[in-house]
């Protein structure tokens, strides 16, 4: 592999790792605050437990995730200066909204949120959950503004060897975006769905006490895949016309097989699986009692994310060679003087920290879904005191 393929994997890597935590926060954080807002309506106990047990499923997801993101970050100064350099001017814009809103914005909503328990007005606390949904919604509008400029460079001209922004409008209006944001937004809907379907299988699996708890869970969870499945589906299909006038050549040979035949073979298997199987016996009351049922909606739980990173690799792999589309191929995006030996290095310490971060996030989620909603420590109000009076000599 030389310098530009390996730097190109060192970025589907992190990339795809990254975006394991990005389509659970897209999908759990909408989940949550409707939980959130039918409690602070009804005042019905079984909905702020709800909340607070997802939501800290949520909190874990966030938390890890976020380091995730900076290390994308990272990697466009260290690996990509070529691209900075061209088209900075415009691409920089949207990529650091996303960090303001991601970062800052929903982060201080989320910590709101968190220590607003028993401490904010009612109706303060839920606006927080909202606009931790609405910040994270709009980081995902702007992340996808950027890569759709790398799409497609609508609204740029170039001047003096660089890209400059001749029209911010069309920024927004470009035809590799307007179907592929609610693309991405219902796959999100689809995994946090189906991550809330396969948790509620387990429990109810293991005949666990909390029955009513994860069978209104399990509804939830089917729910939402049902609506998540059929706009994914919907804008999926939708986004061949406008992303093939753009890149004519970008879906030849798009066979099953290929990535993008993976990404719509699962998509629709798992399509009518929700659609003609799950939602009937939910909707008959049959899911929940049979118990041979939930070990197969646990195991189908990752197939969302799957798909969602094969979707990943369709969009990016489609658009070789170019890093903007037309204009700065891939190699001249790549940093001057970079040696193999340097992005080996820069590789092997980013995928380790971003793939442990993703088993630690996997081992966290495990095991606060096994513990139940009897021991959630988000929003607890009779939280244990563990420190202890300092003795005299260390004071
Ligand atoms: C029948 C089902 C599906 C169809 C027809 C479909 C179609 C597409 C197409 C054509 C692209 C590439 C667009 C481009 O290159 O610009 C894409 C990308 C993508 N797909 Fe799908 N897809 C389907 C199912 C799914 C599922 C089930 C998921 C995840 C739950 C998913 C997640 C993604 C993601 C994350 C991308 C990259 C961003 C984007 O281009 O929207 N897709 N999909």
């Amino acid at each position: 592999m030389d310098v530009v393929d390996l730097a190109r994997t060192q970025f589907a890597v992190t990339g795809s790792l990254h975006f394991l935590f990005v389509v659970l926060t897209l999908g759990l954080a909408p989940l949550v605050a409707i939980m959130h807002t039918r409690y602070a309506i009804g005042g019905n106990p079984l909905h702020e437990r709800m909340t607070r047990f997802w939501g800290q499923i949520y909190v874990i997801n966030y938390a890890l995730g976020i380091v995730t993101g900076l290390v994308m970050e990272f990697q466009f100064g260290l690996s990509w200066s070529g691209l900075s350099h061209y088209a900075g001017d415009v691409f920089g814009a949207p990529l650091a909204m996303e960090t303001l809103l991601a970062f800052f914005l929903e982060s201080t909503f989320l910590g709101l949120w968190i220590f607003g328990w028993h401490r904010l007005p009612r109706a303060l606390h839920v606006a927080c959950i909202w606009l931790v949904t609405l910040t994270a919604y709009a980081s995902a509008l702007f992340i996808m503004v950027a890569n759709s400029f790398l799409q497609n460079p609508a609204g740029s001209a170039e001047v003096g060897g660089r890209l400059v922004l001749r029209d911010f409008g069309a920024l927004f209006t470009n035809p590799t975006l307007v179907f592929a944001l609610p693309h991405v937004l219902s796959a999100g809907l689809w995994a946090g769905g189906f991550v809330v379907m396969g948790a509620s299988a387990y429990h109810l699996f293991r005949r666990t006490p909390e029955r009513e708890f994860f069978i209104r869970s399990l509804r939830i969870g089917v729910l939402t895949a049902f609506v998540g499945s059929l706009f994914t589906v919907g804008f999926g299909y939708a986004q061949f016309g406008p992303v093939g006038s753009v890149q004519p050549d970008k879906f030849h040979g798009a066979v099953p097989g290929t990535a993008l035949g993976l990404m719509i073979t699962i998509g629709q298997l798992v399509q009518f699986a929700v659609m003609f199987v799950l939602t009937p016996l939910l909707i008959r009351d049959v899911l929940a009692r049979s118990r041979w049922l939930h070990p197969l909606l646990m195991v189908m739980t990752p197939l969302p994310f799957v798909a969602a990173i094969a979707g990943w690799i369709v969009r990016e792999v489609g658009r070789q060679p170019w890093l903007v589309y037309g204009k700065l191929s891939v190699a001249d995006a790549l940093t001057p003087g970079l040696t193999r030996a340097d992005v080996t290095a820069s590789f092997a310490g980013f995928a380790g920290v971003l793939g442990l971060l993703a088993l630690v996030d996997y081992v966290l989620i495990a095991r606060a879904v096994r513990r139940g909603p009897g021991r959630v420590v988000l929003g607890a109000a009779d939280l244990p005191v563990t420190a202890e009076p300092a003795p005299a000599h260390a004071l």
